[in-house]
């Protein structure tokens, strides 16, 4: 039987028939190669495949939990799931100008007054900017060993003689081998620098920091495969004009994922802020139509937000529908079913919807929160201002009870709220001073809250 020549793409894996000058999958170039055709070694052929074999032990054991070191940065430290593990490669990917470098040197300077020794290597600027950056900061005097350079070769070597507990490198796509051909930040530079990196931090302890840009896209440029080289992936981000900044773990082999930490913008570099609830609802105008507050779980802990919606009449054929901080299909399936299941049309209509303080909602939960905005908004009637709202909307226009329904009571109740409406069937606990109000279904939910809409 003659086996066709496979073909991948090196970036992103996808097979091809034949060969190609670009990976019609991921669209970058010259990424497509031969597969190399398994070859006839030892133990090939018919019959079991000989190897040495491999060692095996129980699940059962006492590993102790890896040691960590605060950088006492609180929130950067529990979005690495409370400190930095040595050995371990950590990627901070972020659009340019959001922060990360700020970011970076605040907690290597933490870090390094913390007793680990720390290497922070700039390749987009000068040794003497980030001197001034760091005495802006504050840090002017913490003992962290500072380069300029993107030869990774050098900077290898120097880490490997310098032996440090923690290196930041800033940024990935600035770093080159002169081994890879193709021009600093392609594809093949940054995996290969990453590859580079993360072996190094395995080989000698080193725990590494790496920053990425982030495309337009909104992924980290380069392959996706530096994000599965790492051990914890975390995305900073916010909204420019905004002074809030939060760092999102989306991976981590060391901690939970979808843990946040948030920051404030201040001259003197970010502040932490170790209660957002209520610096995301500090600016809220009580009791204006559109306006709802969704009592949501970011990680770990509760965080409320406040949800805004405006709803107006529309000049244009196909109204438009704009989300900040919300999932646009989400968005269009609450608008399907209040439609479809009450009866309440949105055609003709513009709809806003935006989350207040640059916060960015995932969770389902946050749908019946949403369907009170738009609905509160249309009706123009504003909902009592002690009052949050959660619950998943099924198609079918049923309110699905949603998790950790006891912790999001108890932050509204910290924070002074008095009511709450959720699905019927949420597990409640006991909430003293909590007014909680189950509902079925969202038919249910429009009576009780506009009077049958
Ligand atoms: P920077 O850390 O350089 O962003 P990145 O590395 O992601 O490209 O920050 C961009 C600019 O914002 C820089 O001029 C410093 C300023 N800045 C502050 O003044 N205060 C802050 O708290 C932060 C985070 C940034
Ligand atoms: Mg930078």
């Amino acid at each position: 039987m003659a086996r066709s020549p496979a073909f991948s793409c090196t970036a992103c894996g996808a097979v091809h028939p034949r060969w190609a000058g670009r990976c019609d999958a991921c669209g970058a170039w010259n990424t497509v190669v031969e597969e190399a055709p398994l070859s006839a070694g030892p133990g090939r052929g018919p019959g079991p495949a000989r190897g040495k074999g491999v060692a095996l032990t129980d699940l059962a054991g006492d590993e102790p939990p890896p040691p960590r070191t605060r950088s006492g940065l609180g929130e950067f430290d529990r979005v690495l799931g409370g400190g930095l593990v040595p050995a371990s490669a950590v990627l901070v990917g972020g659009d340019p100008g959001i922060g990360k470098s700020t970011l970076l040197l605040q907690a290597a300077a933490r870090f390094a007054r913390a007793g680990l020794p720390t290497v922070y290597v700039s390749g987009e600027e000068a040794s003497a900017q980030v001197r001034m950056r760091a005495q802006r900061l504050g840090f002017g005097d913490a003992p962290v060993r500072l380069a300029a350079e993107t030869a990774l070769r050098e900077i290898l070597t120097t880490l490997d003689a310098e032996r440090p507990a923690l290196a930041v490198i800033d940024s990935i796509q600035t770093m080159w081998l002169d081994t890879v051909e193709s021009a600093p930040g392609s594809v093949a530079q940054v995996r290969a620098a990453a590859q580079e990196l993360v072996s190094f931090a395995k080989r000698r302890g080193t725990a590494v920091i790496l920053v990425g840009h982030v495309t337009k896209e909104g992924q980290i440029a380069g392959p996706r495969v530096v994000e599965h080289m790492v051990d914890t992936v975390l995305y900073f981000e916010g909204e420019r004009g905004h002074q809030f900044r939060i760092l999102r773990a989306v991976k981590n082999r060391f901690g939970p994922a979808d843990e946040i930490g948030v920051f404030e913008m201040t001259g003197d570099g970010l502040a932490e802020v170790p209660n957002p609830s209520a610096l995301f609802l500090s600016d809220r105008e009580r009791a204006t139509p559109g306006s709802v507050v969704f009592a949501g779980i970011e990680g770990t802990r509760p965080v409320l937000a406040e949800l805004q919606a405006l709803v107006a009449p529309s000049p244009l054929a196909q109204p438009r529908r704009t989300v900040v901080g919300l999932d646009g299909g989400r968005l269009a399936m609450i608008l399907a079913v209040l439609e479809a299941r009450c009866g309440i049309p949105f055609a003709g209509l513009d709809v806003y919807l935006n989350v207040a303080g640059g916060l960015r909602v995932s969770e389902p939960a946050a749908d019946l929160a949403v369907a009170a905005a738009l609905l509160s908004a249309r009706e123009d009637v504003a909902l009592p201002p002690d009052l949050v709202v959660f619950g998943e909307i099924s198609l079918s226009g049923a309110l699905r009870p949603v998790g950790q329904t006891e912790n999001r009571l108890k932050e509204a109740q910290k924070l002074g709220f008095t009511g709450a409406l959720a699905p019927a069937r949420s597990k409640l606990g006991t909430e003293a001073g909590m007014a909680v109000r189950l509902v079925p279904d969202l038919t249910a939910f429009v009576g009780d809250i506009f009077g049958a809409g």
